[in-house]
């Protein structure tokens, strides 16, 4: 069973969080900085991070914490970020690609892909393959993505990835989050297939009430309420299972976490289920060849 106490101070280490001002990313933060990791806040406000900084420092005020600018809906901002993290930074050993969209009304990155695919999955596709070189000169590091329980509805939909035919919120979601965990899946393949040592690694964090429900229509989500926070549980421990496949010593390579209720919505972090089409290998090489194409560039391991 994963316990946080045991786990060893990690001074030294460097730990890049996408999404970090507010939700899991903000909780997964408070968690690093008690073992003594620096945080790189990626954030695509700089004053909400700054703010994020402040939360976490009057906390934790020895929290060694960089905040840094991260748009996920434009490939150019990822690019930068990328380039500006390689020129400041000579190593990597944890990224957490956290930040996440879920069910916004139809709409668009810079490059015209659905917001959803865009920002969930291929910002983290393209951040990772600019990232790698860093990661794997790393010693023992680890990439972590975060899935949902939705990736159990989930479809890759190869014929309109864009959802420009006929958008479904909730199944774009489900695809961003089913790509997700390809992706990490796949990652893990690769990187053991070239005898990389670096971890990747997904985990979940079942249900928590976060500003990830910013676009539930505010009549349905009072009514929703008691529902939810039924078969929800707080950020701070809905964190944990991001913060068990970062720095649990057994995690190995393509291991996926949630919380262990029968349901997975809540509890202590372990080992989750993972849905038979995620493993379909077919479909990820098809998800991974089409990421490429979309990102305008292959991804190299
Ligand atoms: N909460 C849950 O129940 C739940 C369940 C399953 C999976 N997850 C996953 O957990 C992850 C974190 O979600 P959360 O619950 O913490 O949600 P949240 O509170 O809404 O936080 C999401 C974070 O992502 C950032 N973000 C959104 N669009 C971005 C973009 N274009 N570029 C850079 N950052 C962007 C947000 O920044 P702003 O504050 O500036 O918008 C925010 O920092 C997501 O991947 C989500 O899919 C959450």
């Amino acid at each position: 069973m994963f316990e946080f106490d045991k786990i060893p101070n990690h001074k030294g280490k460097l730990a890049l969080i996408t999404g970090a001002n507010t939700g899991l990313g903000l909780e997964t933060t408070k968690w690093f900085v008690q073992k003594d990791i620096k945080v790189v806040m990626a954030c695509r406000n700089l004053e909400k991070a700054e703010e994020a900084k402040k939360n976490v420092l009057s906390e934790f005020p020895n929290a060694d914490i960089d905040l840094m600018k991260l748009d996920l809906s434009s490939l150019e901002s990822v690019k930068n970020f990328a380039s500006e993290f390689n020129k400041k930074y000579d190593k990597l050993d944890l990224l957490i690609n956290n930040a996440g969209v879920m069910i916004p009304p139809y709409s668009k990155t810079k490059e015209g892909f659905e917001l959803q695919f865009g920002v969930n999955h291929l910002g983290h596709f393209l951040l990772t393959d600019l990232l790698l070189p860093t990661i794997k000169s790393t010693e023992d590091s680890r990439v972590v993505a975060l899935s949902s329980l939705a990736h159990r509805s989930g479809r890759i939909n190869l014929d309109d990835i864009n959802w420009e035919k006929k958008y479904s919120k909730m199944k774009a979601y489900g695809q961003s989050k089913l790509a997700n965990l390809m992706f990490a899946l796949d990652l893990d393949l690769k990187l053991k297939q070239n005898g990389i040592k670096t971890l990747s690694v997904a985990a979940h964090p079942g249900g928590s009430n976060t500003d990830l429900v910013r676009h539930i229509p505010k009549l349905l989500y009072y009514v929703l309420l008691p529902l939810f926070s039924f078969m929800s549980h707080s950020p701070k421990n809905a964190a944990l299972p991001t913060v068990m496949a970062a720095l649990d010593p057994s995690v190995e390579g393509g291991d996926y976490f949630g919380p262990q209720s029968r349901t997975e919505v809540k509890g202590k972090p372990g080992k989750a289920k993972i849905e038979p089409h995620a493993l379909d290998l077919e479909m990820r090489k098809k998800l991974w060849e089409i990421s490429e194409k979309m990102v305008g560039q292959e991804f190299t391991v």
